[in-house]
């Protein structure tokens, strides 16, 4: 089982705190936004005498209001179709041990979000990845280049959407090229749309759900997560249109019991969210993201394509390494007391040695520190051993 690279720096992080440093946490996506008010006061007002088991699948209650959610955003679903789990990382689970066997394969484009890694090892999946570049912003690869890497054991394309770490967005003609090749072959599709809510400059997210002819192959894994700010709920769901997915998803449901029963309460509960809380978030996000990538690319030799979804960047850096670096700016450096927490990126790609200079950043902090974390990673760059232009 892999480490998680996002997590690998933590006893270092630990070790700076305890030496007095303050950290810019810039390295997972746990944002600061507040959860909404009417999930955490569902919490508040819970009073039942028993805390029990719901259905494998989820409350129907829940189920028939993410069916409504979906139809209110042009996705036609009814609440059999889905089920509820113990956040995405559950419904990825779901579905690569429903979809492939022990021994098949699955194409993900690299860089891509990195438990995708422990959850093929978990259900005895080969990953392989189609690489995309920081130098056309991580647009998706020529379709030729996906049927050369399809073999008989191929069974899924795993797309994020938008995308963790990039922050790509697919445009509804490239969802038609990858639908258009799923089919050719007879393969699934499976698209991780946890950030659908977060699209910025007016573009439209797309949901494979909505492709015309992609109703037996299109998977969609979801969650509460990010839409509504509570990663601690853990409730999420696996959508799809094709009865024996969700049929053989249930056997893994029944197998783990439950989802959570007080999750599900806030996530019924989050279904009332007001549209303007939704706006509110993308603006600060898009104020966030604006912030970071212009700071970014006016350091000298860092490179950060402007993301258009999801609240990540990829930035290629100066640097002879981007772990050692990471690791440097815990352990060696700080500014006035402070320094900053990245993710190396090496760990969002599959391909080895790809990524070794390049760090994701998740702009989960607000505008301030950020301003903050750029100027501290401005003077740790000017700074570091490691340091590539002179
Ligand atoms: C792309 C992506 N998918 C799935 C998940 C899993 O999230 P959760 O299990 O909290 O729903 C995450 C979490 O960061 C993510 O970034």
């Amino acid at each position: 089982m892999p480490a998680s690279p996002i997590r690998k720096l933590v006893p270092f992080a630990e070790a700076a705190v305890k030496a007095g440093k303050h950290i810019y946490h810039l390295n997972i996506g746990q944002p600061d936004i507040e959860t909404p008010e009417v999930a955490l006061e569902a919490i508040h007002d819970f009073n039942d005498k028993v805390v029990e088991y719901s259905h494998s699948a989820g409350f129907e209650s829940y189920r028939k209001g993410l069916a409504n959610y979906y139809q209110n955003i042009g996705i036609v679903i009814n609440y059999d179709d889905l089920i509820v789990t113990t956040g995405g990382s559950e419904a990825l689970l779901f579905a690569l041990n429903s979809c492939l066997d022990n021994g098949d394969e699955i194409i993900i484009p690299e860089p891509f979000y990195a438990n995708y890694n422990g959850f093929s090892t978990s259900a005895g999946v080969t990953v392989i990845p189609i690489s995309t570049s920081i130098d056309d912003a991580f647009s998706l690869p020529e379709i030729s280049e996906f049927e050369k890497l399809i073999t008989p054991k191929t069974k899924a394309i795993l797309i994020c959407n938008p995308a963790n770490p990039t922050g790509y967005l697919y445009s509804k003609q490239e969802l038609e090229t990858l639908r258009d090749l799923v089919i050719k072959h007879d393969l699934f599709l499976i698209a991780d749309e946890v950030y659908r809510e977060f699209s910025y400059d007016g573009e439209v997210h797309y949901s494979v759900l909505t492709l015309e002819g992609l109703e037996q192959h299109a998977i969609v894994i979801d969650s509460t997560s990010k839409r509504y700010s509570m990663c601690g709920v853990r409730v999420g769901c696996i959508v799809s249109k094709n009865k024996e997915v969700i049929a053989t998803s249930m056997k893994f449901a029944q197998a783990r019991l439950s989802p959570p029963a007080l999750g599900q309460i806030a996530g019924e509960a989050a279904l009332k969210t007001d549209a303007s809380y939704f706006e509110e978030v993308s603006a600060e996000y898009v104020g966030r993201r604006d912030v970071l990538v212009e700071g970014l690319n006016k350091i000298e030799g860092v490179i950060c394509p402007k993301p258009k979804g999801a609240f990540y960047a990829i930035a290629q850096l100066p640097v002879d390494d981007a772990e050692k670096f990471a690791q440097w700016l815990l352990e060696g450096f700080d500014l006035n007391g402070e320094t900053v927490m990245v993710a190396p990126a090496s760990g969002f790609y599959s391909t080895p040695n790809k990524g070794t200079k390049q760090v994701r950043i998740a702009y989960v902090l607000n505008r301030e520190s950020l301003q903050k974390a750029i100027a501290c990673l401005d003077a740790a760059l000017k700074v570091y051993p490691g340091r590539t232009i002179q």
